[in-house]
């Protein structure tokens, strides 16, 4: 990794806009990075569709395909190294991740998040921020743990909460900023990966 540009793996499950401007930033070099494999757990996600489109190789891995969540982690692991991913990108994967991928690439996942952690971890983060009446909401990119969105925060950004925000203004306002501070967040990372090489 020292002398060439970073893999990355993104897995997703559904829409894939993060996973679009990760492939984007990649391609206009504004990460140091190429978009090695994105993998999906759900084989119907629009991101798979929008990745090929864009020359990077895509496919379904379908947890049901799997007597157990090791044998599926396995899979994708695998795969990962086949592609000799370095950073792990989790862009709107919803599923919880488990020992198989955490032991192997330890430090190495990173997820992004709609709302300030530690605040509204879990589901549906925007409605709960919504509910709790918060005049600020944001996004934060994290490192990923076996604690469900714990892991130490690499980013986060702002996003103020109006009166008349429903969950889908909300979640469009914190969008735009998921998509500016994904592509920092990983240069970030791959930043903090080559000065504990030297
Ligand atoms: C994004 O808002 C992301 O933060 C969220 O899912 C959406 C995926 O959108 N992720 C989570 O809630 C994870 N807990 P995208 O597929 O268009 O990137």
């Amino acid at each position: 990794m020292s002398t060439s540009k970073a893999s990355l793996g993104i897995l997703i499950s559904g829409r894939g806009s993060n996973m679009d401007i990760i492939i984007r930033a990649c391609q206009a070099n504004q990460i140091n990075a190429d978009v090695a494999i994105v993998i999906s757990n759900n084989p119907n996600a629009n991101g798979l569709i929008l990745a090929n489109s864009l020359g990077i190789k895509a496919l379904a891995v379908n947890p049901r395909d799997f007597n157990t969540k090791h044998e599926y982690e396995n899979t994708i692991c695998e795969l990962l190294v086949d592609h000799s991913v370095d950073l792990v990108c989790l862009a709107g994967y919803m599923k919880i991740v488990g020992n198989t991928l955490l032991k192997k690439y330890d430090n190495k996942i990173i997820n992004i998040h709609p709302s300030l952690l530690p605040s509204f971890k879990g589901l549906n983060a925007q409605k709960q921020a919504l509910e709790y009446g918060v005049k600020f909401a944001g996004c934060s990119v994290h490192y990923v743990n076996d604690v469900l969105d714990g892991g130490k925060i690499i980013l986060q950004d702002i996003v103020p909460v109006s009166e008349d925000d429903t969950e889908e203004t909300l979640s469009h306002k914190i969008l735009e900023k998921e998509h500016q501070i994904y592509p920092k967040a990983i240069q970030k990372v791959l930043a903090s990966f080559k000065k504990s090489e030297e």
